[in-house]
């Protein structure tokens, strides 16, 4: 049986798909399989084709994104940084798993509320240790800093 769907390497429909999948994803909040299925049908291509452009592009999430987004630095300044009653990313790390009950390989909290990810330098090498959530940075931090942040954002 020979199918009659188009693949997406036509650039028309590939700008169509990525669109789409921005759409989906605005609507959804993440591509869901259901959601990659419904796109695949609305342009007549492959399941798989959408699932493999998807994967590709960093921008689209296959799983559910936390409200919370933690991006630790571990940039050299970040990784070096940590005297007194600060800490450096390592710790850093290690603190903010053991906050949020993050098991060994999980990256996402029970509650699905934080998401915890590494990333390097952050532009911000003055403040380190430093991470971001979403949108906002977070410098010269320590443990106390730490569970204030985290307090504040699990009250939202
Ligand atoms: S190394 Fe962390 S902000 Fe530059």
């Amino acid at each position: 049986m020979s199918s009659h769907r188009a693949r997406p390497e036509d650039p028309a429909k590939r700008a169509m798909l990525l669109t789409a999948l921005y759409i989906a994803q605005e609507q959804y909040g993440y591509l869901s399989e259901e959601a990659i299925a419904r796109v695949a049908q609305r342009l007549g291509v492959l399941p798989m084709d959408v699932y493999t452009t998807a994967s590709f592009y960093t921008l689209f999430h296959q799983e559910p994104v936390a409200r919370y987004r933690i991006q630790v630095c571990e940039g050299l300044s970040c990784f070096l940084s940590g005297e007194d009653d600060s800490f450096g990313a390592e710790g850093l790390l290690a603190y903010l798993r053991q906050k949020l009950g993050l098991k060994e390989g999980q990256q996402r909290s029970a509650d699905g509320k934080f998401s915890l990810e590494t990333v390097q330098c952050l532009a911000a090498c003055d403040t380190a240790p430093n991470m971001r959530i979403n949108e906002e940075l977070y410098g010269n931090l320590t443990p106390a800093k730490v569970d204030s942040i985290l307090a504040e954002l699990a009250k939202e």
